[in-house]
């Protein structure tokens, strides 16, 4: 192999949200979901042989349980010999923005063309969700989809990043690392919430909306199906025992602030994930008043502009 290799990979937010895992191996999602992947946050990780497997993140090595997974699951399949991970994003990790999803999506990306497995991108997307359930969106841009067809969970992208070309506003309320992760999060909720039941009844039917909408570039439609969908996660979450707050006081001002500004004709509308940042979904035009509407909002440290990209991709490092 060369004697490095980079890949860089972009988070994405699910305008359809994921949460829940079916029982068992393969971290197989309970529901569908569909996503937009962000051109404005990047992860980028570099891979080298090595003595030993070490993960340096942001310069400084650590101990990633879920890396050292991913990198047993994969060696049950492949000879890998032991390798630097260098990684780093270019945002706050663990908190609501998705890097872990650009982080598993990058990783496989930059493994594969560094020991030329020859993966195609469905079967990059397939380990990237072994990594982390929405890393499988990441591998492809736009808007995506994560699906199961003929039993096989396949990422779909539905239109490219040019084709509706939204924006995500990103208003950033705590750097705080979040207290429960998503897999745990997730496995709380399964176990405790009375509604999860009628929640993956119900997910397939959101995601068909919502991949109708998109389609149709309908954005009333995307809008109204995304909000519910969000919302009735938080339900989820809030409904667990213990009950699972991402939010902060910040966060629910922002999506009041959001639906007000809607209210008075600005075409734009909220998601959530697991962590306390709002992001506002709008179109090009609407972009520069949202990101004002957020930064006003008190709490708000920071707002972030983000168009629509491109899924993961690999550039070769020095020495290739
Ligand atoms: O992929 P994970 O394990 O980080 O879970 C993602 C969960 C949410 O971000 C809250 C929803 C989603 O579909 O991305």
């Amino acid at each position: 192999m060369p004697e490095s290799v980079t890949a860089t990979a972009h988070p994405n937010i699910a305008l359809v949200k994921y949460w829940g895992k079916r029982p068992g191996p393969g971290n197989i999602p309970a529901t569908p979901s569909l996503s937009v992947t962000l051109d404005a946050l990047t992860t980028t990780t570099t891979i080298r042989v090595a003595a030993v497997d070490r993960v340096v993140l942001d310069g400084v090595t650590v101990a990633d349980a879920k890396i050292d997974g991913f990198l047993r699951g994969l060696r049950e399949q492949f000879d890998i010999p032991p390798l630097e991970i260098d990684t780093g994003s270019d945002f706050p990790a663990g908190c609501g923005l998705a890097s872990s999803a650009s982080g598993f999506a990058a990783l496989i990306t930059a493994i594969d063309a560094a020991l030329d497995l020859g993966l195609s991108a469905q079967e990059r997307s397939d380990w990237a969700r072994r990594g982390s359930g929405s890393a499988a969106r990441s591998i492809v841009g736009g808007f995506g989809a994560l699906h199961e067809r003929d039993g096989q969970w396949l990422a779909e992208e539905l239109l490219p990043p040019g084709a509706w070309p939204l924006r995500v506003v990103i208003g950033i309320t705590s750097r705080t690392r979040k207290s429960v992760g998503s897999t745990e999060g997730m496995e709380r909720s399964r176990l405790t919430s009375p509604f999860y039941g009628s929640w993956v009844r119900e997910t397939p039917a959101d995601f068909a909306t919502a991949r109708a909408a998109v389609a149709a570039r309908d954005f009333g439609a995307l809008a109204r199906i995304a909000e519910a969908s969000c919302l009735k996660m938080h339900a989820l979450m809030l409904s667990s025992e213990p009950g699972l707050l991402y939010w902060n006081g910040a966060t629910v001002e922002a999506l009041h602030r959001i639906r007000e500004i809607r209210n008075g004709g600005t075409a734009v509308f909220f998601t959530v994930d697991a962590g306390p940042q709002v992001k506002a979904v709008c179109t090009p035009d609407h972009a520069t008043a949202v990101s004002a509407a957020l930064a006003d909002v008190p709490g708000v440290e920071e707002v972030l502009v983000s168009a629509l990209g491109p899924g993961a991709v690999c550039g070769t490092g020095a020495g290739a």
